[in-house]
């Protein structure tokens, strides 16, 4: 397999991070980068200039790549590449617009954004929960009047860390009750302790949409495809609290869950340990060999020290017991820039790529 890939919002967090796991990309390729108007005409080095966040530097490949206007230049782009992941800083309508331009010329869109998690007929995918969804990109493109172009999106960053450990268990026990406080990395605001000095020693109870998104989305990723759509799941009832703390990358979370058939710690343990998703089973390049990786250790997980396991693509769990208002408690961790953003946006376009939707 082989694609000629872009990337929008090239210079910025999410966009850094496409461009180092995509360096040595086996299947996918850089072709181009695009951002605003302040950047483009500019090489990718002058252009990303001091924002350059990565413990790695540019990769040669990229440094004096011309960058691209993502709006003005938008036919060019899509003429040039095979599909493109986006990840930008715009308004919400604006993305929409934008996203839906570049389907309608016929480039899939694999996004980071927002903008489209609510339309009915965009898939959001995390790969080893719902790759069934994919299926309502048939009727996406009846609907944007494409043969090739759709728009799939990555959900938000923060329920990456607790969906994941509480989807195996649905079907067995039936989850009827989670809530959920996450404890977020400064990078998910696209920050870094240098430009966001003020979260030193601090912690800040509200990030603004991020409780309401971890509210909901799960219940899209738990939805079902019925007539072209995705009809969102209507339980398990979810309440979340998302705080910032002074975290480089990686976002922890405490969850409680009860069930309507409380299992034993010894089911949980095992069907964690047992589970896999089609990453696994079609082997894709991104996918962790672990999905979810359980401690036994009671100061575990840590997000310096387990946020990079598997390339950052698996999910830390720890501190399973037993909770006297609901079932169960425990922690989970994800990193929110390569599973929780652009690693979990890679691992979604091979799959995609794998079923056929980017032929
Ligand atoms: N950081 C995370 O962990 C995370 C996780 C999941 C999802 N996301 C989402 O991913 C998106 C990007 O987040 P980020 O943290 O990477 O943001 P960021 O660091 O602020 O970067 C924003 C990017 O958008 C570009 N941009 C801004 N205005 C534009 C315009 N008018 N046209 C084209 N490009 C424009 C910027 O280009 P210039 O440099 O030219 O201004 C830059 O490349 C957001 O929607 C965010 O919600 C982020």
């Amino acid at each position: 397999m082989n694609f000629k890939v872009g990337i929008i919002g090239a210079t910025g967090m999410v966009g850094q991070r496409f461009i180092t796991l995509l360096e040595n990309h086996p299947w996918f390729h850089i072709e181009l980068l695009a951002a605003s108007g302040r950047s483009a005409g500019k090489t990718y080095t002058e252009a990303v200039g001091e924002k350059w966040a990565m413990t790695t530097p540019i990769p040669e490949k990229v440094k004096d790549m011309v960058v691209y206007d993502a709006t003005a230049d938008m036919k060019e782009i899509a003429k040039k590449v095979d599909f493109v992941f986006c990840a930008v800083n715009m308004k919400k309508d604006e993305i929409k617009a934008l996203e839906e331009a570049y389907a309608k010329e016929e480039c899939p869109v694999i996004s980071n954004n927002s903008a489209h998690r609510g339309t009915e007929d965009v898939p959001m995918i995390i790969p080893e929960i719902n790759p069934e969804h994919a299926e309502v990109i048939k009727a996406q493109r009846e609907r944007l009047g494409t043969k090739r172009g759709f728009i799939a999106v990555k959900s938000n960053c923060s329920l990456q860390s607790y969906v994941p450990a509480i989807h195996p268990l649905m079907e067995k026990f039936g989850v009827e009750k989670v809530l959920a406080c996450t404890y977020q990395a400064i990078s998910g605001a696209g920050k870094t302790f240098e430009t966001f000095p003020e979260i030193v020693d601090n912690v800040i109870p509200y990030i603004g949409g991020e409780e309401e998104k971890s509210e909901k989305e799960p219940l899209k990723i738990w939805g079902e495809l019925k007539d072209g759509k995705i009809v969102n799941a209507t339980s398990p009832l979810i309440t979340a609290q998302c705080f910032r703390v002074p975290v480089s990358d990686g976002h922890t979370a405490a969850v409680f869950v009860s069930f309507k058939n409380k299992p034993s710690k010894e089911e949980i343990l095992k069907i964690w340990k047992e589970y896999k998703g089609a990453p696994q089973e079609l082997e894709l390049p991104s996918a962790p060999k672990q999905f979810l990786q359980y401690f036994e250790e009671d100061d575990r997980p840590q997000a310096k020290l387990d946020r990079n396991i598997e390339g950052g693509m698996s999910v830390s769990v720890g501190r399973l017991r037993e909770d006297n208002m609901f079932d169960y408690k425990f922690a989970c961790l994800s990193h929110n820039t390569l599973r929780g953003a652009a690693g979990g946006a890679v691992l979604m376009a091979e799959l995609l790529a794998k079923l056929g939707y980017m032929n």
